[in-house]
């Protein structure tokens, strides 16, 4: 699907499909209005608001439009609440085949968030009618607080992020194209418009790629794979990358990470990404993400039941490698360096037994009293090294505990951090970017439940509970103290399993952090 804007009237689109807003107002706004008192509209509109109701409208659309809508309304067949929609087949419209509507909810409660989620709801809505083509009337867009481009770029991202589909091993695919063609329209065209698309294009487009890095199996999905995915994603972009290989990884002493990979015989991958894209005086910001392309648990195995999903356990992994071309394609004025280190999990004849003890880079020692426990061994040697770097900044994202589901399920990701300034920063960040973030504690008494009898730290935790905190807590132990860090735990957010977000409408990776990261990329411009 290609998205592009268009300067047009409705009437001379010639589309299979027309996309019109309709939102609806609680009345409460008479309150503030003084004019409200002897304007009967304004006392109907306090009527409904008293008796809970909302009332749908749309407006910016011809009046032949308005009065087909509006009879839907007055019918109850819509009532404009968010991410409804109404198909109008055959509508007999000028200029367009079908109408299709989409709710807002309330007028007033206008974010970006609600845009993305009205086009992917559309787009969503559209894939049962064969529309080839599709034109979104911006017109009937209700006045709001968001500029143009932001307008433009969060529409481009629904649509594209709703449009992607993970069917590449069924029969089939060929043919299974849906829109070609998504046209934002509107009686003014501003430059903001097209910049919008293209932000949104390249967001969408990197949030889709780590969807599909984390949809393929782990059978096509190896760390050789990421690793060569991510090389040819990289080409024609500013980005470098380098791949280091099981020799590499332990000749540069990271006997934690090595430790995890030796019951497979899949060889562990350390991926290195750069971008420099400011001077290099400037401290670059540093991504780390978990690369278990596959997690069985080791010799602590997991029950079989679900197994299958630990293909996703890649998905911060994948989440930094997409932010990276992200930011690439974005060309932010950034240095912007990530580490990711594949490996699977397997239980081969070589793997860590429960009680091995292992030497990360830093020289800790490591009792590997739960081999499923593996994130934080990887990610151990990762962070020693992006300390090294003397970054500005390190946050990572990883599939790392079960308990981060139970704390927040799968709507907000946990965040870990000590510094409550890096805390606020991400919130805000967050908010921009749209991704549901919850921050979590981290205290001394997690990390106290990380000590180990034989060696200087257990990878599990000595008292039970909290168990997401106590993981971050190790992951603590090989970051140096004056370096901002967070940890991301998206256990919980990296794939769904139904559909709460139009914009994921279906089980598979969701590609979150994506743009939390590029989001806070650009903060250091
Ligand atoms: N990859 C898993 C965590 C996970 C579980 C992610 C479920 C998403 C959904 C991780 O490697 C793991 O198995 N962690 C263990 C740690 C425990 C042994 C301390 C867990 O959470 O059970
Ligand atoms: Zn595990
Ligand atoms: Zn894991």
């Amino acid at each position: 699907m290609k998205i592009d804007t268009k300067k047009s009237p409705l009437e001379n689109l010639g589309t299979d499909a027309l996309v019109v807003f309709v939102a609806q107002k609680s009345g409460r706004n008479s309150d503030r209005n003084p004019e409200a008192k002897n304007n009967p509209k304004a006392k109907e509109e306090k009527k409904d608001a008293k008796n809970g109701s909302s009332k749908a409208y749309v407006e910016g659309v011809s009046k032949a439009l308005q009065a087909k809508i509006q009879s839907a309304i007055d019918d109850g067949s819509l009532s404009g609440a968010a991410n409804e929609t109404v198909l109008f087949r055959d509508a007999g419209l000028a200029g367009a085949r079908h109408l299709l509507t989409v709710g807002l909810g309330d007028q007033k409660a206008f974010g970006h968030e609600k845009l993305r989620q009205a086009a992917a709801s559309a787009v969503t809505a559209l894939k049962g009618t064969k529309a080839k083509t599709v034109a979104l009337a911006l017109d009937s867009l209700p006045h709001n607080s968001i500029g143009a481009d932001l307008t433009v770029q969060a529409l481009t991202e629904g649509a594209l992020l709703a449009d992607y589909t993970f069917n590449e091993f069924k029969e089939g695919r060929e043919a299974a194209k849906g829109i070609e063609t998504f046209s934002i329209v509107s009686s003014q065209k501003t430059k903001a418009f097209d910049s919008g698309v293209e932000a949104g294009t390249i967001l969408a487009e990197c949030v889709n790629f780590a969807r599909w890095l984390g949809d393929r199996p782990g059978n096509r999905m190896t760390p050789t794979i990421l690793a060569e995915e991510t090389i040819k994603a990289a080409k024609n972009t500013k980005l470098k990358v380098n791949v280091w290989d099981r020799s590499r990884i332990k000749q540069e002493k990271m006997g934690s990470f090595l430790s995890v990979s030796l019951g497979s015989s899949q060889e562990p991958k350390f991926i290195i990404m750069e971008y420099n894209g400011t001077s290099s005086s400037k401290r670059p910001l540093c991504l780390v993400g978990k690369g278990l392309t596959f997690d069985c648990g080791g010799i602590s195995i997991k029950p079989s039941a679900g197994m299958e999903e630990m293909k996703y356990d890649m998905c911060g992994g994948s989440a930094v490698i997409a932010a990276m071309l992200a930011i690439a394609r974005l060309k932010l004025k950034v240095n912007v360096i990530a580490y990711v280190p594949a490996t699977e999990n397997l239980a081969g004849p070589a793997a860590n037994k429960p009680g091995d003890i292992v030497i990360a880079r830093n020289g800790k020692s490591i009792e590997v009293n739960n081999t499923d426990a593996e994130g934080r061994l990887i990610l151990a040697d990762a962070l020693v090294y992006a300390c090294e770097q003397e970054p500005a900044m390190i946050l990572d994202a990883a599939t790392l505990t079960g308990a981060m589901v139970v704390a927040l399920g799968n709507t907000h990701t946990g965040f870990f951090t000590r510094n409550d300034k890096l805390a606020a920063k991400i919130e805000e960040v967050a908010e921009a970017s749209g991704e549901w973030v919850w921050r979590m504690p981290l205290t001394d008494y997690h990390v106290k439940d990380m000590k180990g009898t034989y060696a200087d730290l257990s990878n599990i935790s000595a008292s039970k509970g909290a168990g997401s905190a106590t993981a971050a807590g190790f992951l603590e132990q090989f970051v140096d103290k004056e370096i901002p860090w967070a940890h991301f735990d998206v256990a919980g957010t990296a794939w769904h399993v139904g559909d709460r977000l139009p914009y994921c409408p279906r089980k598979g990776a969701s590609g979150v952090m994506v743009r939390t990261f590029v989001e806070m990329a650009k903060t250091f411009e």
